[in-house]
C-alpha cells in the first residue's frame, strides 16, 4: 500500500488547515531610520522602498504601521554630529529621542523599540570606545546605560542593545531599575554574527566602521555552542526577550536557540537579506513577493516568535489580501 500524504495536499482548503505554522502581522517589528530635517524622506539606494525619515515623516510612516496592525517599531538614529564616545547617542534632544516622543505622543499604544549601540554615533564607526586602539567593553557600558535611560525618558517601550559588549544587559537593566524604569523592557541581541548581510544597512544608518571590521565583538559565523551560550548569558542578566541576527542564514541558531529558552525569541531578517530579495526581483529573477513569504514563514518555523524586518508592511499587506 502506498501512504499518500498528497491527500493533505490536495486543495487549497485541505492545505489551509493543516498548515503547521501561520504568520500574523502582529509578528512583525519595523525597523526605521529617523534624521533631523522636516518633510525629510529619502530613499536608501542599496534597500528599494527604504527611506530615512524626518520625525515628522516618522510619525506618518508609523501611523500607516500601526493601522496595517503592525504593533512595533524599532528605530536607529542618524545624528547630526559624530564624536570619538557617540555622545549624540544620549542627548536628550537626540534624533531618536525625539523620534520616540512624537511617536509616543502620536501613537501611545504602539510598541516603540529603540537600537541601542554607538556606532551610529561614533567617528569612528565602532560600536564601543576605543581605547588603546581596542573598542574597550567595559568603558562602553556606562555610556550604553545612558543611552537606553535616555531613550527610556523619551518614552521607549523596550530597549534593544545590539553592540555585544559583555555585560551590557546588565549594566542597562540595573540603570533602568535605578531610576524607576522598572517596567520596561530589554531586547537583547544576544546572538548576533560578524555578517556581511549588515551592508546595505551600514549605508542606510552611515555605521561603517572606519578601521578594521567588527569580528573583535560580533561572532563568528561557524559558532552554534557560542550563540547558546551568549543567549543563556543574557536570560541571565535579565534580558526580556533575546534576539538571533541575521535570520535566513542561521535558522538552526534559531531552531537551537529557541529549545534553551523560555522567553519569546525574535530574529533580525537584515539588510542584506532584504536586498538580495529586492535586487533579484528587480531582475525578474525571481518571484518577489512570493519569496519574500518564505523567508518570512521560515524564520518562524525555524522558532522565532517575532521577526525584525524591512518586509514588514509588504508583507502585512500581502496578509490583507490572503485573509
Ligand atoms: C548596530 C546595528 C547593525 C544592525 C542593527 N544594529 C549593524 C552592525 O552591527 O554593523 C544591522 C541591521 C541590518 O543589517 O539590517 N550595531
Amino acid at each position: 500500500m502506498i501512504v499518500r500524504p498528497r491527500r493533505l495536499r490536495r486543495t487549497s482548503a485541505i492545505r489551509d488547515m493543516v498548515r503547521e505554522t501561520t504568520l500574523s502581522v502582529k509578528d512583525f517589528i519595523t525597523p526605521l531610520f529617523v534624521k533631523h530635517g522636516k518633510g525629510v524622506k529619502d530613499p536608501i539606494s542599496s534597500m528599494p522602498g527604504q527611506y530615512q525619515f524626518s520625525v515628522d515623516t516618522i510619525v506618518k510612516e508609523a501611523g500607516e504601521l500601526w493601522s496595517l496592525g503592525i504593533p512595533a517599531v524599532i528605530l536607529f538614529g542618524l545624528p547630526d554630529e559624530k564624536d570619538d564616545t557617540g555622545s549624540r547617542s544620549w542627548a536628550d534632544d537626540g534624533i531618536v529621542q525625539r523620534a520616540v516622543a512624537a511617536i509616543k505622543e502620536s501613537l501611545p499604544e504602539m510598541v516603540v523599540m529603540t537600537d541601542v549601540c554607538l556606532c551610529e554615533y561614533t567617528d569612528h564607526g565602532h560600536c564601543g570606545v576605543i581605547i588603546n586602539g581596542v573598542v574597550d567593553n567595559d568603558a562602553t557600558l556606562e555610556l550604553l546605560a545612558r543611552q537606553a535611560l535616555s531613550h527610556v525618558r523619551a518614552g521607549a517601550d523596550f530597549v534593544a542593545p545590539s553592540d555585544m559588549m559583555d555585560g551590557r544587559v546588565a549594566a542597562i537593566r540595573t540603570a533602568l531599575d535605578q531610576e524607576g524604569y522598572q517596567d520596561i523592557g530589554i531586547l537583547s541581541y544576544a546572538v548576533k554574527y560578524a555578517s556581511a548581510f549588515y551592508g546595505p544597512f551600514r549605508d542606510a544608518a552611515d555605521s561603517a566602521p572606519q578601521f578594521g571590521d567588527r569580528t573583535g565583538y560580533q561572532m563568528d559565523p561557524a559558532n552554534l555552542l557560542e550563540a547558546l551560550k551568549e543567549a543563556e548569558l543574557d536570560m541571565e542578566e535579565g534580558a526580556d526577550m533575546i534576539m538571533v541576527k541575521p535570520a535566513m542564514p542561521y535558522l538552526d541558531v534559531i531552531s537551537r536557540v529557541r529549545e534553551v529558552s523560555l522567553l519569546p525569541l525574535a530574529a533580525y531578517n537584515v539588510s542584506g537579506e532584504y536586498a538580495m530579495v529586492k535586487a533579484a526581483a528587480e531582475r525578474g529573477w525571481i518571484d518577489g513577493e512570493r519569496v519574500m513569504m518564505e523567508m518570512l514563514i521560515s524564520i518562524k518555523r525555524a522558532g522565532a516568535d517575532l521577526i525584525l524586518t524591512y518586509f514588514a508592511k509588504e508583507a502585512a499587506r500581502g496578509l490583507m489580501i490572503d485573509d
